[in-house]
């Protein structure tokens, strides 16, 4: 099932509009909220969303008139330009062996996804551009930390939101160090 937009992706939706400039890729896309979100953007000049789950593909596709390009992909597989903004609201439970769900489970740990995420994002960034994502406390902030140093990446906290049952989620703007 297509993933309904929640906390998360409000959370991070108001950045991606404040933020976005150039060329956008929404990686996960899922129901497209964030993609949506910036295609009346004046400074924004075309958008990507990107999804492993071809039903989310199928329905934005249907959906955006031809205004967002779609593609069916496992993160960057199907993807070869570079952007100036990339938007990843990631999958970043550990995972849930009796519950699987593609949309939620980010690894054993929970941070595994956003680990290759890292490693393959590089390529596909302008110099001066950056990416948009959220996780919480659950993924494991510290090693999400450790990875964007080992990338080569700096990041810079924009919020921080506690939600229920002590959970709290991050919004982070990442670049090129
Ligand atoms: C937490 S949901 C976010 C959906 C939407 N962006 C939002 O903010 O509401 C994570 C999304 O990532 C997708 N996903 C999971 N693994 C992926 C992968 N390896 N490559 C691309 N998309 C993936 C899921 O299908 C799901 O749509």
């Amino acid at each position: 099932m297509v993933y309904e937009a929640q906390e998360d992706s409000y959370l991070l939706l108001k950045y991606v509009k404040e933020l976005s400039y150039g060329k956008v890729i929404d990686i996960g896309t899922g129901s497209g909220i964030l993609a949506e979100g910036v295609m009346h953007n004046p400074n924004v000049e075309s958008i990507y969303a990107v999804d492993i789950d071809k039903e989310a593909v199928e329905g934005l596709k249907k959906k955006c008139f031809g205004m967002i390009k779609c593609k069916h992909s496992d993160l960057f597989s199907n993807v070869e330009e570079k952007f100036d903004v990339i938007i990843f609201n990631p999958p970043y439970l550990p995972d849930d062996e009796k519950d699987e769900d593609i949309a939620l489970d980010g690894g054993k740990k929970g941070y595994e996804l956003i680990e290759r995420f890292l490693k393959e994002a590089k390529k596909h960034l302008n110099a001066s551009g950056f990416i948009l994502m959220v996780f919480s406390n659950r993924t494991g902030k510290e090693e999400v930390d450790k990875s964007i140093k080992r990338e080569g990446y700096e990041f810079e906290l924009l919020e921080k939101k506690s939600l229920a049952f002590f959970e709290e989620l991050y919004v982070y703007k990442i670049k090129i160090n």
